[in-house]
């Protein structure tokens, strides 16, 4: 059985990814150096160094890449060795130009960037095998090697290639899927505009044709899309399990739903022997360290609650967002540590050494174009030594105390065209819900719709739009046997084939919701509706309303104006021993707030009012202890109420009662017990 932590690394991990190709070799002993001072304990290595490792096709050079290694682990460093199966070399491309991907209108991309992989290509597949062979039989046993780093982040930037060889490998995927053809004429609907096929050969991938194309064709490009990688994926797994027994596998995925939209990672976290996720901060209006929660939430998640590793992330801003704002002083430690709170065991960076050449020279590092006299690198250095404090929580969980559902799948369908409005975005609806839940203080653990919902007392469903009768059924066993649940507008209404259930909507949940849905209404741009409730409150929707039919639900709010005045807007479902919430309208942080109130006291949640706003406390618990995290992202200094002594590992203090935690900083405490 292959480990399933980085082998040889007794602390926390620190480090980044580690490209000395782009440097003289000289530089390494400074490198080196540099590592130890901050106090690296591991390193990403040869995730792009194909073509130095195999310079022309059979021939080999592997010196450099021996003299890396053994100088590393000389110095005590640990390695997660890279498959460079992301970057052919540019004389693969020239004799398999077939192996560059084609976009869906038919354009075959160049060499000269990274990722131009279609995944079908047996060419491809060959070559990636042999590398892969290579680097197992000469370092699977190397004793720097800590972890095996496949590929870098499948999914981006190519998320699926519409070539010929994946036209003829999808209609493969699609007999065993289906059987028949007549099997995928049926759940694709192709009696619709005469799309009928009368043989597998007719199918090809979901090119740009003149209008919209085939809903349900377009949702199993993505599964098959996806599929592919990961077949690709679980090849060089193999390889590397066999020829180097025992040490862990892994690929780092992107979980946040803004970085990476094309990968189940449900599926994939089965696939990896330890879970590694990129996160970088998206300046999108939004707050950052929110966002980042939900990402750690939903990688801890996919790793199934296990601990995982953070395997990248940045020291300061990064290179390709239309605008990067430098992090504060401060943030990247606050950014680091809320990682660890939330499950992983370190924190990674890209990169050690900023770049002089090449597309990421203005992507911040470890060891900036400045040099040691900087404040990022002071910054480095003090976090390694943080970090290193932080060895006792190794192996700990992290603790949630409720669950939010999410589906890839889901997304995918909901993200097709022809929908009631293109304003809602069940991303949007995933982050908003999450922000409520943040600013409960809440920590969510991610739900697969089909998985078991009975450890949560409480359980959101925000963008659920494709759920399957088992999913359905999931949920209403759930909430029959005392569970609570708060389900947002347009879920439930398609099956796995983007079919919409039989009978009224919301099909697979109307009996747990205790409703139907007449009609969708969708607001125009900018329109808003008043909601009334009880004791004279209001609330404002946008975006979505709808015509909602209690059978079994009672009102809570109704709207007040618009077409849908005077019917239901948000509903509440006793239902056996527990309770289930529908909202019909687009409601803010806010307005979500309200509602989830009345949910958490269904579900004997008692409100956290003695932690002030983006104060975040979590808690990791194991075998060596109870941990409680303190992340102070506001400008003023904080108090935490602690209900155990303990000590505090960065600082070494005795602490009890109210912790402190100056504005900016972070507090873990080791509590007694
Ligand atoms: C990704 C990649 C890295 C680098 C960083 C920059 O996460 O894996 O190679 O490009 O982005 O942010
Ligand atoms: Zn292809």
């Amino acid at each position: 059985m292959p480990e399933t932590t980085p082998r040889g690394l007794t602390g926390l991990a620190f480090g980044g990814d580690y490209n000395p190709e782009q440097w003289p070799e000289h530089m390494w002993q400074e490198d080196v150096r540099l590592m130890r001072e901050a106090g690296v304990t591991m390193v990403s290595a040869g995730i792009f160094s194909w073509a130095l490792l195999e310079p022309a096709p059979g021939t080999y050079d592997f010196g450099w890449l021996d003299r890396l290694l053994d100088l590393l682990h000389d110095n005590g460093i640990r390695v997660d060795l890279g498959t460079p199966t992301v970057v052919p070399p540019a004389w693969f491309y020239r004799a398999h130009p077939e192996a560059l991907p084609v976009t869906a209108d038919g354009v075959r991309y160049e060499f000269g960037s990274r990722g131009a992989i279609c995944h079908s290509n047996a060419d491809y597949r060959a070559a990636a095998a042999n590398i892969t062979t290579r680097l197992a039989e000469r370092y699977g046993a190397h004793p720097a090697l800590a972890l095996w780093h496949v590929h870098n982040e499948y999914g981006v930037p190519v998320s699926a290639c519409y070539c010929d060889s994946c036209a003829a490998h999808f209609r493969r995927w699609l007999a065993t899927a289906y059987g028949t053809v007549d099997a995928v004429n049926e759940a694709w609907g192709t009696a619709f505009w005469g799309q009928r096929y009368a043989g597998f050969d007719q199918i090809n991938p979901p090119r740009t044709t003149p209008t919209v194309g085939n809903p349900a064709q377009a949702l199993d490009y993505k599964r098959f899309a996806d599929a592919t990688m990961r077949e690709n994926f679980i090849a060089e797994r193999d390889i590397l399990h066999r020829l180097s027994p025992g040490v862990p596998v892994t690929t780092n995925f992107m979980t946040a739903l803004s970085q990476c939209d094309s990968v189940d990672y449900w599926a994939w976290g089965r696939e990896v022997d330890l879970v590694t996720n990129d996160h970088y901060l998206i300046t999108d209006g939004r707050r950052t360290h929110v966002n980042l929660a939900m990402a750690a939430d939903l990688t801890r998640s996919v790793a199934g609650g296990a601990p995982w590793l953070l395997l990248e992330h940045s020291t300061s801003g990064v290179n390709w967002q239309p605008r990067n704002p430098a992090k504060a002083p401060g943030q990247m430690a606050r950014n680091s540590l809320a990682h660890v709170a939330r499950g992983s065991e370190g924190a990674m960076f890209f990169q050690w050494r900023q770049s002089r050449r090449g597309a990421e020279k203005f992507h911040s590092a470890m060891l900036p174009h400045g040099g040691t006299d900087t404040r990022v690198w002071r910054e480095v250095v003090e976090l390694g030594a943080s970090v290193d404090s932080l060895r006792p929580v190794r192996g700990t969980r992290t603790e949630a105390d409720v669950a939010m559902v999410w589906d890839w799948h889901s997304w995918w369908a909901q993200n097709l065209q022809w929908r009631p409005s293109e304003d809602h975005d069940p991303r949007e609806r995933a982050d908003t819900f999450y922000e409520a839940l943040y600013d409960r203080h809440l920590t969510v653990d991610f739900a697969h719709p089909e998985a078991d919902l009975s450890p949560y007392p409480l359980v959101v469903v925000p963008a659920l739009y494709l759920a399957t009768e088992a999913a359905g059924n999931n949920l209403r066993d759930y909430v029959e046997h005392g569970g609570t649940l708060v389900v947002s507008y347009f879920s439930g209404i398609v099956d796995e084939h983007d079919a919409v259930h039989e009978g009224p909507c919301p099909g697979a949940l109307r009996d747990v919701l205790g409703l139907t849905v007449e009609e969708f209404s969708p607001l125009l741009a900018g329109e808003r509706v008043r909601l009334t409730g009880p004791d004279g409150g209001e609330l404002h929707g946008d975006v979505w309303t709808e015509f909602v039919v209690p059978r079994g639900a009672d009102p809570v709010w109704t709207y007040a104006d618009g077409l849908t005045a005077g019917r239901p807007a948000v509903t509440r479902h006793r239902l056996g021993e527990g309770t289930a919430w529908y909202v019909s309208t687009r409601l803010g942080a806010d307005g979500l707030d309200t509602v989830l109130g009345g949910a958490a006291e269904d579900a004997g949640i008692a409100p956290r009012t003695d932690l002030p706003r983006d104060v975040e406390v979590v808690r990791r618990t194991g075998a060596s202890g109870t941990y409680l995290f303190a992340v102070n992202h506001t400008a003023s200094d904080a108090k935490v109420p602690l209900d155990a002594h303990g000590t505090e590992l960065l600082t070494g203090e005795r602490t009890a009662g109210r912790l402190a935690v100056p504005a900016g900083a972070v507090r873990v405490v080791r509590l007694d017990g």
